[in-house]
């Protein structure tokens, strides 16, 4: 069993390979919330989730501390474009202490207020070794490796620190949508925060905080949503993984 949490389809596309490379089956951490599934048995259960602030997505982080697993192996990937910080630490002490290997896979960086992602080019700085790296987790899984095979995280310390600052980065009165969005309902129907009503055909954030997955930002068809002043998140683009449907 693969659990993963996916905005923009990077966890997506990891949980699909690893699935059909070992021959496993995947859910998404928002459906087993959504069903009321907190409870998993199997031989041996993956988590894979993007990096947010250096640790855990808040859907994530309420996830796992409501989850209980039994397996003979649990493993755990992050994603990320830059480091994945401390995530590999703050899920394991949601599953209390219970991770058997660690894994990293670094991807292309969704979060476009800092980094770009407006042309094939910008992505593929990021996704020079994915392929690799997710080839070297599957194989480590199969053989039931055990260890921290994370690349370029950081001490606990500092990833607490910058994960302090996750919780104001993620009010939703940085999020605004202009005036071409055409009333699709998109970015509505997909928040896994449920943060977004459609009012008068407008989105509208009825939560102060969402997780910030940037999931509607990326996917909205006119490009109308952006954070804060719009400066960094127009310049950069919008990405969502190719090679999966999110
Ligand atoms: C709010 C937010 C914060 C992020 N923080 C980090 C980070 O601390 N380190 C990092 O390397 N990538 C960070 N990223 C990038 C994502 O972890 C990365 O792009 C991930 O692969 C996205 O996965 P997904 O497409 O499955 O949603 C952040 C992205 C977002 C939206
Ligand atoms: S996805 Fe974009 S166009 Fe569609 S309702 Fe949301 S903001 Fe408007
Ligand atoms: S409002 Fe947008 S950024 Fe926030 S959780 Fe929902 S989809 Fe993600």
């Amino acid at each position: 069993m693969i659990l993963y949490f996916s905005a923009t389809g990077n966890c997506r596309y990891v949980a699909e390979r690893i699935a059909q490379a070992n021959d496993d089956e995947i859910l998404s951490m928002t459906e087993a919330a959504e069903i009321g599934r907190y409870s998993f048995e199997a031989d041996t259960v993956g988590i894979i989730t993007p990096t947010y602030f250096w640790g855990l997505p808040s859907v994530v982080k309420e996830f796992l501390s409501k989850v209980e697993i039994k397996a003979g192996y649990i493993w755990f990937i992050a994603t990320y474009g830059t480091t994945p910080g401390g995530s590999g630490y703050f899920t394991d002490k949601c599953i209390g202490g219970k991770t058997d290997a660690f894994f990293s896979v670094k991807m292309a960086d969704t979060w476009t207020v800092w980094f770009d992602l407006s042309t094939p080019e910008a992505v593929g700085k990021f996704t020079k070794n994915t392929e690799t790296e997710i080839n070297d987790a599957i194989t480590r899984i199969r053989n039931r490796e055990r260890g921290n095979f994370m690349k370029n995280k950081v001490p606990v310390f500092s990833a607490k620190i910058a994960y302090s600052t996750y919780d104001s980065a993620r009010a939703t009165k940085n999020l605004s949508a202009d005036e071409n969005c055409i009333g699709c309902g998109l970015c509505a129907a997909k928040c896994p925060a449920g943060a977004i009503e459609m009012h008068d055909k407008r989105p509208v954030w009825v939560k102060d905080k969402c997780a910030m997955c940037f999931g509607c930002l990326h996917r909205c068809p006119k490009f109308s949503i952006q954070y804060g002043s719009g400066k960094g998140t127009r310049k950069h683009g919008q990405y969502l993984n190719p090679n999966v449907k999110i």
